[in-house]
């Protein structure tokens, strides 16, 4: 019997786990045997490799986090460190991987299914960022929107009660994704992404247009990778301006996006997704991302999922002003 191998890395995200049970119960029924790698490429290099049962990932659906644990690694980035991970591979005898991550998961693992063509790899796009293209939406990117978008209602309670200006940091290095929707389903004043130029002239013009029209508070979704910096540094520039129209606060809601129980959608596309890697597998596939579009499966090679980061929709940038 072939046996796979099943690993999460990067960022976790919440729905994870419900990848995890997913691709363990769909290869053991498909005649696979699973095993788990945990801490990702560093544990894949340092053989953290154990067999797992349909046991191990009962009662895991639920829970955000990652069973298999996570981790950053230098090492895989070097070509010695991907020859221990492939001594490690042949030492178990595992031919078929399942990496599941976000950018940097699927660099690692375009560059190893380049290197080592015999071991098979597939990908699962897990991540809060949504920024892979090759799926619309990643597993964690919901939960952590609503994560922040119930944050953001809470904030914006507070700001009514005390006229007050808020600058919210949420999360995203290179990519406005979870900024653009929270921002749109908390009627965000403004959003600032990585993807546009941030002018703060033209942001302190427009909220003194609001303060005209008496908006008594306002909330501005900052993406941590803007270019005109994070949340402190843009309300840093927008008080040198001189705008003293509300009370400035900043918020950075941080990792707390990371983390919850994954929402219903969540756990649906991890199921679906899990189950299609492993069909893959199976299929001979390799070197692609697993995702979905449009309520269809599609493989997209590694290469074209990490070079051609995925667009934000213009539209719902409109959406932001128009309904503010
Ligand atoms: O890639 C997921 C992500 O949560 C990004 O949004 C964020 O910039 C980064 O990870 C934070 O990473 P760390 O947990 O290492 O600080």
């Amino acid at each position: 019997m072939e046996k796979i191998g099943v690993f999460t890395s990067g960022g976790d995200s919440p729905g994870m786990n419900a990848a995890i049970r997913a691709v363990v119960r769909t290869a053991i029924k498909s005649g696979l045997i699973p095993y788990g790698i945990y801490h990702g490429y560093k544990g894949l290099i340092e053989g953290e490799i154990k067999e797992m049962n349909t046991h191990d990932v009962s009662n895991i659906l639920q829970l955000g986090g990652t069973i298999l644990r996570s981790a950053r690694s230098k090492e895989f980035r070097t070509p010695e460190g991907r020859a221990k991970a492939y001594r490690q591979l042949k030492k178990h005898g595992i031919t078929g991987l399942i990496a599941i991550g976000g950018d940097g998961t699927m660099a690692g693992a375009k560059v190893f299914a380049n290197e080592y063509p015999d071991i098979r790899i597939v990908g699962l796009p897990g991540t809060i960022d949504n920024d892979l293209a090759g799926t619309d939406f990643t597993i964690g990117y919901d939960t952590a929107i609503n994560t922040a978008m119930e944050a953001v209602d809470k904030i914006k309670d507070t700001a009514n009660a005390f006229d007050r200006l808020f600058f919210i940091e949420v999360m995203g290095r290179d990519s406005g994704f979870i900024a653009l929707r929270v921002g749109i389903a908390t009627g965000a004043e403004a959003v600032l992404v990585p993807e546009t130029r941030t002018n703060i002239d033209e942001l302190v013009r427009k909220l003194r247009t609001f303060a005209k029209r008496r908006k008594n508070a306002a909330i501005v979704i900052v993406a941590e990778g803007d270019d005109a910096g994070g949340a402190y540094e843009i309300a840093r520039k927008v008080k040198e301006r001189g705008f003293e129209k509300y009370e400035i606060r900043v918020s950075t809601l941080g990792h707390i996006q990371r983390g919850g129980s994954p929402t219903c959608m969540d756990r649906m596309l991890a199921g679906r997704l899990g189950m299609e890697a492993v069909k893959a597998l199976k299929d001979g596939v390799s070197g692609v991302l697993v995702g979905k579009k449009c309520k269809e499966i599609v493989y997209t090679p590694f290469e074209k999922a990490v070079k051609d980061p995925k667009k934000l929709n213009p539209l719902l940038l409109d959406i932001v002003d128009m309904l503010a």
